[in-house]
């Protein structure tokens, strides 16, 4: 963990009344960002791949909510770069970016192979660097803006204890890489940027088995990033704020 420098003390989160991204927001947990943020009154501007499938995403903006809904595809350059264009006319802030689009897939030692470890890297990776990028590019992350990357503990080396899961390893190790080095490049900037672990979650990612459902874990890491505010810089916590060892 990269200790914050002595001339720049936490400062807390409110994530109330902000203007917060949630890139991957048409189900589970992107889509229970979304409803959680809407109910702490702030301007939430959700963007999913597809946009017109995106049914319950749609049905948050129906009460007059204070969402922007948008269109992104994280792997795809063009949509990333469209999505942030829209996104500046609407604001000229981002107080928080929360990338949350991912895929998995478990293809053990004799199944991997190049397509499935390129696509993964792709998405849980590429995506996130490259959302990032563009939207300091369009210099919407500024003084007091927060990085929000959705990790797994199971791109951590200390939780590898059983092997295997080559890609979804090496891509979510690869987002921790990214993102430490995001948190000592915008540091000066006066930007943060962590990664947090969800817990196992009931999404269709793990065929709806997980332990706790989006509510809690959505619940768990909100209190996390406002308990912990700009402290959380190059860490990665999970929803029940326990440390995980890189
Ligand atoms: N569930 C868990 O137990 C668990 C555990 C650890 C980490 N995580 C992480 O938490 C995040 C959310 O996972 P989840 O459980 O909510 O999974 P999910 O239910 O499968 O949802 C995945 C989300 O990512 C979006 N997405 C995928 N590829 C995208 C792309 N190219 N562009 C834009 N959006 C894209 C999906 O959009 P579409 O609807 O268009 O496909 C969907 O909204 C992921 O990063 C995942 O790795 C989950």
């Amino acid at each position: 963990m990269a200790p914050r420098r002595a001339s720049q003390p936490a400062r807390a989160f409110k994530l109330e009344n902000q203007r917060i991204a949630v890139v991957g927001s048409s189900r589970g947990i992107g889509l229970e960002f979304a409803k959680q943020l809407l109910a702490r009154n702030n301007e939430v501007f959700a963007a999913a791949r597809d946009l017109e499938g995106a049914r319950d995403l749609q049905a948050l903006g129906k009460d007059g909510s204070k969402i922007h809904l948008g269109q992104c595809d994280t792997t795809s350059l063009e949509s990333i770069k469209a999505w942030v264009e829209q996104t500046a006319k609407q604001t000229d802030k981002l107080d928080t970016v929360f990338n949350v689009a991912g895929k998995a897939s478990w293809g053990s030692l004799m199944e991997v192979d190049p397509e499935e470890l390129l696509s993964l890297f792709t998405v849980n990776a590429v995506g996130p660097l490259m959302v990032v990028q563009h939207l300091l590019k369009a210099g919407l992350l500024k003084q007091g803006s927060l990085v929000a990357n959705l990790t797994s503990k199971m791109g951590a080396m200390s939780d590898n204890t059983s092997g295997g899961t080559y890609a979804y390893r090496a891509s979510k190790a690869s987002l921790n890489a990214i993102t430490k080095s995001l948190s000592l490049d915008l540091q000066d900037k006066g930007i943060t940027a962590c990664v947090l672990h969800p817990g196992w979650v009931q999404t269709e990612m793990v065929g709806m088995r997980g332990l706790i459902t989006t509510e809690e874990s959505v619940r768990g890491m909100l209190n996390v990033l406002e308990a912990e505010g700009t402290a959380i810089n190059g860490r990665m916590i999970d929803y029940k704020h326990d440390e995980i060892g890189w």
